[in-house]
């Protein structure tokens, strides 16, 4: 059997309750499905800073580098507020997306039927949802240089950054996306904006020829991105994968990931490219949320994006699709029974705490076994 080297990484906040959901669940797995998850852990954010003066250190960076998956919680708090640019929270967090090259954000827009009335939509509109958002992650107008605030002498500046992609980042991104539609509804949607910019146009052009050399089996289609923007909110499930590139993706990913609800559901996933020899990617997940100080310590945070984070991980990383189905499942099914944290309760359901929502879910995916 394939090695399954996790390495968890708390963080900071709510990141280390909701980690601790995840721990209840790999701890069952091992124990009576023998899945023979192998656990590291390591400080970032924080919490590393507090230890080591930086938000990794390059003890931690190097297991995560060895690891086959990482599980991240979150980072940040006021506590750190004050300290130096480059080791504030957020850093670890970039440095670990940077060194483990992870160029595909995934973050899925998933409606579970028992959340279809609190969305803002109505209801028959995300009722059964399911799309997944592929966001390049590495390139795109974040990194591209020039980026800089340039003083013109005339008591002007001029604020530049620069929109750069190359052919092999969009094959990348793009193979990713045809790759994943092959496991879901088949149907990939590419969103750029060639009308106003060249570096959509060369997109459309490299998406286009990528579909036509290895994937023309997936149903392709090509979207402006304002476009797309507005038929998430008119009809999302029209989408199954959308690939699309950084800061269009920032921003369509953050839609499509409140059609749906609140933060403590979201789960993301970040690969990178398949190694040469095994096949397999380096890959981090983690919730979208972040440390959440105002809730932290009072036990009311949501585990269910730690843990959907996890199913991610099940799915992508170690091929284990009926578990990951099976969590999903039961994340589900604990919903339909009305259980709820504060975030996502209403009338009439049953409130309860981050180990309560933790041992549900536990639970309901034992008694799915
Ligand atoms: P946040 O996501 O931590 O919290 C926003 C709001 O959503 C808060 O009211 C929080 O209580 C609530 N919330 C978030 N997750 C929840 C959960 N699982 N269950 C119940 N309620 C939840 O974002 P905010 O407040 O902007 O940032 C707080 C700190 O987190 C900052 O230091 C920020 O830099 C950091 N952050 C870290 C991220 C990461 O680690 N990837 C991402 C976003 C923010
Ligand atoms: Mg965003």
């Amino acid at each position: 059997m394939a090695s399954k080297k996790l390495l968890l990484l708390p963080g900071d906040g709510i990141g280390p309750e909701a980690m601790a959901e995840v721990r209840k669940i790999i701890a069952y797995m091992n124990a009576e499905l023998d899945s023979e998850f192998v656990l590291d852990e390591g400080l970032v954010g924080g919490s590393a800073y507090d230890a080591h003066g930086a938000a990794i250190s390059e003890a931690d960076m190097a297991k995560a580098l060895a690891a086959d998956a990482v599980l991240f919680g979150a980072v940040g708090g006021p506590k750190w507020d004050r300290v130096p640019y480059d080791v504030r929270p957020e850093a670890g967090l970039l440095r670990l997306r940077k060194d483990m090259e992870l160029f595909a954000n995934l973050r899925p827009a998933i409606c579970y039927p028992a959340l279809a009335d609190s969305s803002s939509l109505k209801k028959d509109v995300v009722e059964g949802l399911d799309i997944l958002i592929v966001r390049e992650l590495t390139g795109g107008v974040y990194f591209g240089e020039p980026k800089e605030i340039r003083d013109l002498g005339n008591g002007q500046k001029r604020g530049i950054d620069t929109q750069v992609y190359d052919t092999y980042e969009i094959e990348r991104i793009s193979g990713v996306a045809f790759e994943l539609a092959r496991t879901r509804a088949n149907k990939v949607t590419s969103m750029e904006k060639r009308n106003v910019m060249k570096s959509g146009v060369l997109w459309n052009e490299v998406v286009t020829a990528t579909h036509k050399a290895k994937y023309s089996d997936v149903k392709l289609e090509h979207m402006l991105a304002d476009a797309g923007g507005m038929q998430l909110v008119r009809w999302p499930k029209q989408f199954d994968v959308i690939v699309t590139d950084n800061l269009f993706g920032d921003m369509l990913s953050d839609i499509a990931a409140m059609l749906t609800g609140s933060l403590g559901m979201l789960p993301s996933a970040s690969l990178g490219a398949p190694d040469a020899k095994t096949g397999s990617r380096k890959a981090l997940y983690e919730p979208v949320h972040g440390s959440a100080p105002d809730i932290a310590g009072t036990g009311a945070a949501n585990p269910i994006a730690m843990i959907a984070s996890f199913a991610m991980c099940l799915r992508y990383s170690f091929n284990m699709i009926a578990e990951a189905d099976r969590l999903e499942a039961a994340i589900a099914g604990v919903l339909d029974d009305g259980i709820r944290t504060g975030d996502i309760m209403s009338e009439g359901k049953i409130k309860v705490g981050t180990v309560e929502m933790g041992d549900a879910i536990l639970a309901k995916f034992k008694a799915l076994a």
